[in-house]
């Protein structure tokens, strides 16, 4: 079986004009996904985007697979066919037989036996994918695979169009907020097209985006009895939160509905015991953040942050990162970690347990003064000698540049045999001295930044977040 060159020509065309039309991206999706499915003769065909994570597949647009199958859980990237977001074309002949598959079992009660993939690839990166399933064994012939590489190529020209969209949105709303117009109406949002069944749903939702908390709505149905071979009930709940591996079912107060929703959880969890699933109301919900270190107890002692920059998980991953990288560069050596205080005590403590290699440990305190404060004075020198020594420079931020540019003077005065610099935030926008710096952890916005470790007149130092401080309580201020 096989399609003719002038059937994919004609689908190509129409899929070309449906990626150029005003159609919101799931639309835009569904449409190719439908004339990719019938052109290629095949039974169903998804188009999964990349969060930006890059844990996970979300699927944006679909044809012919059944809610079940739809519904089946996340695509986590590394376990569902990973070699596609190598680049790699991926054909699997029987998809209830392969490893590769994450869920080969549904694959069996949906009846798909073949499945062709494409990597979507922006700037030569994987973004996405494009899968093609079919009910009948099949061999998918070099047309075949160069049209879905093809649709793949106008997928990555959608894509990247709604990820722009999504950014000038992003813009657009703090912008909004700095002009306090916040009650204004949002730009339709395209990345996450959802619509909550409730509105405590879309509260809980606001709560997770505020600590920065991926989340899917409703991702993952589980069939929970069968009559006569067929799916009888099934349980749907409300998120899932890849990171922290959760189900959550949100709670309500009418009682006849929570003793049905537990007697479904009980179930669940019978069924499937390696689900990790919470019944929660919001102040559970706030609980739970405190105990997976997202942040203090209650929204109001968040007060003044405008919202999370960074979760304490996203900074503990990056912090992993630059310390690998720390121990491969350095591996073999001995290496002196200098730190300005306060503001580097959480970075420093996270940093150095994760290095693999020899390390000793020195401070300097340092205090501003002068007509624009910025002249740098230091009130706390090194303990011990630095000559002859890798001395590795490590700081929370560097803004201007001033400060670390005076620092690496002064310690280049004592000739260490290397020296270089790791700092977390790069605030580039903002610089006024080209400082070399060798690591770096994130580039932050022109935003004025606080928690782990960094402060705000001595406050929020303690937070295991780093948030961006309300623009109103610095208003005025020449920071
Ligand atoms: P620079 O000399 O302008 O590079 O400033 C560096 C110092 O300014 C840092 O070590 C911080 O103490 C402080 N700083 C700059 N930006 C921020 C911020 O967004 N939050 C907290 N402290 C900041």
């Amino acid at each position: 079986m096989g399609s003719s060159r002038g059937t994919y020509y004609s689908a190509l065309k129409r899929i070309a004009r449906v990626a150029n039309s005003p159609l919101s991206l799931r639309r835009t999706c569904n449409s190719i996904a439908k004339s990719t499915a019938r052109a290629m003769q095949a039974n169903g065909c998804r188009i999964l985007s990349l969060d930006s994570q890059k844990e996970y597949l979300i699927t944006v647009g679909t044809y012919g697979l059944s809610d079940l199958y739809l519904k089946k859980g996340p695509l986590d990237a590394r376990k569902s066919l990973p070699d596609i977001l190598e680049g790699k074309v991926v054909f699997i002949a029987d998809a209830t037989k392969n490893e590769r598959v994450q869920y080969p079992q549904i694959a069996l009660t949906q009846g798909i036996s073949s499945i062709l993939g494409v990597p979507v690839l922006g700037k030569g990166e994987a973004i996405g994918e494009i899968r093609i399933y079919t009910r009948e064994p099949r061999q998918f012939s070099e047309a075949d695979k160069s049209f879905l590489l093809s649709v793949a190529d106008i997928c990555a020209v959608i894509f990247e169009r709604a990820e722009l969209h999504h950014l000038l949105e992003q813009d657009y709303k703090t912008n909004e907020k700095r002009r306090k117009l916040s009650q204004a109406s949002p730009l339709p949002t395209t990345l996450k097209p959802v619509s909550f069944a409730h509105p405590s749903e879309e509260d809980f939702a606001k709560l997770l985006d505020f600590y920065c908390i991926e989340w899917l709505y409703e991702p993952r149905s589980f069939p929970l009895k069968w009559e006569g071979g067929k799916i009888a009930e099934m349980f749907t709940p409300d998120f899932y939160l890849p990171e922290l591996d959760l189900y959550v079912e949100l709670t309500t107060l009418k009682q006849n509905l929570l003793t049905e929703k537990n007697r479904k959880l009980r179930q669940l969890r019978q069924l499937y015991p390696e689900v990790n699933i919470k019944l929660l109301n919001k102040n559970d919900f706030l609980k739970l953040l405190a105990k997976y270190g997202y942040g203090p107890l209650g929204e109001a002692k968040v007060e003044g942050i405008d919202r999370v920059l960074y979760t304490h998980a996203q900074i503990q991953r990056r912090v992993r990162t630059l310390a690998r990288r720390i121990s491969r560069d350095y591996a073999g050596q001995r290496l002196v970690l200098i730190g300005i205080l306060k503001g580097v005590v959480c970075f420093m403590s996270d940093l150095m347990q994760h290095l693999s290699i020899p390390v000793t440990l020195d401070f300097m305190a340092i205090s501003y003064y002068g007509g624009d404060g910025q002249v740098v004075k230091i009130t706390r020198d090194l303990d011990s000698s630095i000559t002859g020594q890798h001395v590795l420079m490590v700081e929370d931020i560097v803004d201007t540049g001033m400060t670390l540019n005076y620092i690496l003077s002064h310690l280049s005065a004592h000739n260490p045999a290397s020296l270089r610099v790791c700092t977390l935030l790069d605030k580039r926008a903002r610089r006024l001295i080209n400082v070399p710096l060798d690591y770096v952890g994130f580039e932050v916005p022109d935003e004025f930044v606080v928690g782990y470790g960094l402060d705000y007149k001595g406050e929020y130092r303690n937070l295991p977040f780093i948030g961006i401080l309300h623009p109103e309580l610095i208003k005025g201020h020449n920071l």
